[in-house]
């Protein structure tokens, strides 16, 4: 929360409308009422309302925080830039009433705003994203600590050393964490925020991650500890992966579509 207020009297201060992507509220709501001083026996609706009162408004993928498949919004407390957004909804989405989403998803969304601030839910959700991120430091495995709400993020260059940033390490770690288990992740690092400058050098990002987030509401601690096996076993051998290199590209935003080749 001290987070928030400090960014929001910055943004306040420079004239700059402060917004939030909410889309994990509740899990960082959770997480002032485990660790900030002063919030522990604050209830959650009042923690989120602390939150909101200090931005401008906020974009929301409801997939996430609202618990639902599909759809999301845009808050905001100006209402004539809400008119203009709302007008031009109508000509590209659909109507404000329905936000260019069924009527059944709305009152999804409204439920799961509901849902989500359930202590117990909370607890459970970010205990196992906690356990994984425990069994794996415990075996070693480098990772970015202390772990999130919705993910655990595998530190790709350390995990893989003898892999050039430019031969994607995190690439590797994710081909091998699907062929070896399944397990879907997605590479956060140079495939997503490298590049070349004007005169073609490589610049790296300055992290090579893996995230492993975590779909809410689906596993139980032995999906986890499937995760963990998983992990385990390439770990065991990441001294012969090799890096990849890219064969097609498009313009921007190659992280979505980019294709791969293993080097030799
Ligand atoms: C903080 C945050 N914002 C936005 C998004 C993207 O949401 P969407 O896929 O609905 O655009 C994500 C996805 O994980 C996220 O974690």
């Amino acid at each position: 929360m001290e987070n928030i207020r400090t960014v929001a009297g910055i943004c306040r201060s420079n004239g700059i409308p402060f917004f939030l992507d909410a889309c994990r509220f509740a899990e960082n709501a959770y997480f002032i009422k485990k660790r900030e001083r002063g919030y522990a026996d604050v209830p959650m609706k009042t923690i989120v309302r602390e939150m909101f009162s200090y931005a401008d408004g906020a974009t929301m993928s409801a997939k996430k925080d609202a618990l639902v498949n599909m759809g999301g919004f845009l808050a905001l407390n100006d209402d004539v830039l809400a008119m203009r957004a709302r007008n031009l909804l109508i000509i590209t989405e659909g109507f404000p009433t329905y936000g260019g989403l069924a009527g059944r998803d709305l009152e999804a969304i409204a439920q799961g705003l509901e849902e989500v601030l359930d202590e117990n839910y909370l607890h459970y959700r970010l205990r196992s994203v906690e356990y994984l991120g425990e069994r794996l430091v415990a075996a070693g495995v480098p990772i970015l600590r202390p772990p999130g709400g919705h993910a655990i993020y595998l530190n790709a260059r350390k995990f893989l050393p003898h892999v050039l940033p430019q031969e994607f390490p995190g690439q590797s770690l994710v081909v091998e964490l699907y062929r070896t288990g399944g397990i879907r992740s997605v590479e956060i690092g140079s495939v997503m925020f490298g590049r070349n400058d004007s005169r073609g050098v490589f610049v790296p990002s300055r992290m090579e991650l893996v995230r492993l987030a975590i779909p809410r509401r689906v596993y139980t601690q032995s999906h986890i500890d499937y995760v963990i096996e998983v992990v385990l076993e390439v770990f065991g051998r990441r001294e012969s992966m090799k890096g990849y290199r890219i064969v097609e590209e498009p313009p921007m935003l190659r992280h979505f579509t980019a294709k791969f080749a293993p080097l030799g």
